[in-house]
């Protein structure tokens, strides 16, 4: 259950962090986190005198089920023992060795009391506050401690970017929310040699593709994911993947019947913008297309505003202790999963 305290009420009694319990949700509290997240982003948003987005708890719900079937250890919910309700809520997931927060949100009436800073700190690798030593998120590897902590933030929060910054994960790149309805022929065609094939509907994608899918991912993110493209899969984002003259796979990108592009990558940059003229024109989505495009890959950037989207809202900041990924030639899933 979540709070519905009056708002005043609700500040006068703020919790004591120490005194809640921190465990993973029950299935039934996946609702509250959602609630939460949109209780969230309306009341800062409201003080930008800007509309917060409609939870669509569909989608959602299937997002935090992956977050919480990927990664069960790294999904915290805050609750207040005696009435048993959820406060405040993480999620984050380990992919090789990038450690990323997904997602972090405290009820409004409760915020600024201490439960964001406590929920991170249990998420964060260690577990505790103080494990993550400078220094420390340096060695990368497959079971040790993560080489790198990242998050993605909205740039209009001072607290969020704060609290994220003061463990070294502070802001590097703009993401840039491009929305629209792009001319049908304003990209240009994929260049002779280029072949695009299906790389797998909601089903199981072949073996194969799935190996080059990876591959390409390591030489672009630095680490595969395929958990992330079987839930692509499964949530209905159809894939292509292209190939060159001599069958070696060059990216892939995806885009979805609700208008999502992303994710893309290219091991050439050249092929950006022809990749996202044969994704634009692959799919007649219901509403808009929309992306979230690192400032870095210009290429993307240049060629969705050629095609006529437009920039929406403020910008997001990817949040790293460190540089990693070539994300001037990626675009990804989402603020919440790269
Ligand atoms: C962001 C959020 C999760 C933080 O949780 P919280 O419980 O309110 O925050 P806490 O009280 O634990 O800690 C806030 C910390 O932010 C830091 N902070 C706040 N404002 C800051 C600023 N202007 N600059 C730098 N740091 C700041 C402080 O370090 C503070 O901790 P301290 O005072 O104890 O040292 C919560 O406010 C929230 O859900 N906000 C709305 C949703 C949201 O924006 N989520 C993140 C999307 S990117």
């Amino acid at each position: 259950m979540t709070p519905d305290l009056p708002r005043h009420q609700g500040r006068d009694r703020r919790p004591d962090p120490a005194a809640l319990v921190y465990r993973p949700p029950r299935p039934a509290e996946l609702v509250d986190c959602a609630d939460i997240w949109h209780a969230g982003v309306s009341d800062y948003l409201a003080r930008l005198a800007t509309q917060a987005p409609p939870l669509v708890p569909g989608p959602f719900l299937e997002l935090l089920g992956h977050l919480q079937g990927t990664d069960p250890d790294r999904f915290l919910v805050a609750v207040e023992p005696a009435e048993d309700r959820v406060l405040g809520w993480g999620a984050a997931t380990r992919r090789d060795h990038v450690w990323f927060l997904a997602m972090l949100f405290v009820h409004p009436d409760v915020q600024a009391a201490g439960i964001g800073r406590t929920l991170l700190a249990r998420l964060l690798p260690g577990g505790a506050p103080g494990d993550v030593e400078p220094g420390a998120a340096d060695r990368p590897g497959r079971g040790g401690p993560p080489g790198i902590l990242a998050t993605c933030t909205d740039s209009v929060q001072p607290i969020s970017n704060g609290l994220y910054a003061g463990h070294g994960i502070v802001p590097r790149l703009p993401l840039l929310e491009l929305v629209g309805h792009p001319g049908p022929d304003a990209l240009p065609e994929l260049p002779a040699g280029i072949r695009p094939i299906p790389a797998g509907g909601p089903g199981p994608a072949e073996p194969a593709l799935r190996a080059m899918i990876d591959a390409i991912d390591r030489r672009v993110l630095g680490y595969a994911h395929p958990q992330d493209h079987a839930f692509l899969r499964r949530s209905g984002r159809s894939g292509q993947l292209f190939l060159g003259p001599d069958g070696a796979a060059l990216g892939y990108g995806y885009a979805s019947p609700v208008g999502r592009l992303g994710p893309i990558a290219v091991l050439d940059e050249t092929l950006t913008a022809p990749i996202l003229g044969h994704l634009l024109r692959s799919v007649q989505p219901r509403g808009a297309f929309a992306c979230w495009v690192p400032g870095v890959n210009d290429r993307a950037v240049v060629a969705l505003l050629r095609a006529g989207l437009r920039f929406e809202g403020f910008p997001s900041l990817l949040c790293a202790t460190r540089p990693f990924g070539a994300f001037e030639r990626y675009v990804p899933i989402g603020l919440a999963l790269l």
